[in-house]
């Protein structure tokens, strides 16, 4: 209830930020009660689903990980269920509390960490807010498993998860290499960055900077540009939610300001037939 309330506060804002003529919050006070319970069954409806604050980035990686993509994985621990969807989204909700549980984004799908020139980690970013500005934010680790199944989820540091998913698709030996996955023109450029690192034309860190720049070339990584505009996609969108639900609601109360004219009609009519 209060998660509605402020969500359809949020909305007004919206709305108001972008409008100047503005929802008259006295009418929405006075709305008789049939009114009311309606306008909860719209915004209970928005908060069902959770809203994601960055919309995942494509899919990038092992083309052989692509059969994962539009599938989901439960797990549940004492406290929680999760629901990884990989290239998409973690969600976490409480199973603990029968009364309003907690129902929050671990992350969103943003792009690999890679490790000794190997996809070792998904990087889940831009998750439910955490206090002092913070997201959560989930590292999940893949490995070699019987079946594809989310195995654990840990909060080692507040708002920072671990996670470990286990799937028959990276046993192979080369399963997660990046090397040869890379176009050819991005394979030069490491084999040129390696040549420029043994004769000390590059440093170790000159050479790491030059190994980051062809991953963002090859979208493994997500720029700080593309992930900005994900977000505000994100947004844009969510408002666009909110406009359509308000929208709604306006109508509504339309309907029930003329419900009220006709029968305040009624009422002026019955009494003018008492009096004479
Ligand atoms: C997470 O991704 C799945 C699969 O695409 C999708 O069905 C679900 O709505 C997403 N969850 C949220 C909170 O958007
Ligand atoms: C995702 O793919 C689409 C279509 O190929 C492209 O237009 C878009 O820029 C890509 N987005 C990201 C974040 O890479």
């Amino acid at each position: 209830m209060y998660t509605s309330v402020i969500l359809f506060i949020m909305c007004l804002i919206v709305l108001s930020s972008s409008r100047a003529e503005m929802v008259n919050l006295k009418v929405i006070n006075e709305l008789p009660s049939n009114g009311y319970s309606n306008l909860q069954k719209l915004d209970s409806k928005a908060e069902e689903k959770l809203q994601l604050r960055m919309k995942p980035a494509n899919f990038t990686g092992p083309g052989h990980l692509k059969d994962l993509v539009g599938r989901c994985f439960k797990h549940r621990d004492l406290k929680y269920e999760y629901v990884f969807c990989p290239f998409q989204n973690l969600t976490q909700e409480d199973i603990q509390t029968y009364y309003e549980p907690y129902k929050g984004v671990l992350g969103v799908w943003a792009d690999w960490i890679i490790e000794d020139g190997k996809f070792k980690m998904m990087n889940m970013i831009e998750g439910s807010p955490c206090g002092n500005g913070m997201h959560r934010s989930t590292k999940i680790t893949l490995q070699c498993g019987p079946s594809s199944e989310l195995v654990s989820v840990s909060e080692p540091d507040k708002c920072r998860y671990l996670a470990k998913f286990e799937t028959p698709d990276v046993c192979g030996e080369n399963a997660l290499v990046v090397y040869p996955r890379l176009p050819a023109e991005l394979r030069q450029r490491w084999d040129d960055a390696e040549q420029d690192l043994h004769t000390g034309l590059l440093t170790k860190k000159g050479y790491h900077k030059e190994l980051e720049r062809i991953f963002l070339a090859a979208s493994y990584y997500l720029s700080p540009d593309m992930k900005s505009s994900l977000v505000h996609k994100a947004a844009t969108e969510s408002s666009k939610t909110c406009k359509v639900e308000l929208e709604e609601a306006r109508l509504r109360i339309t309907e029930l300001e003329e419900e009220l004219r006709l029968k305040e009609e009624i009422i002026l009519e019955l009494g003018d037939g008492k009096r004479e």
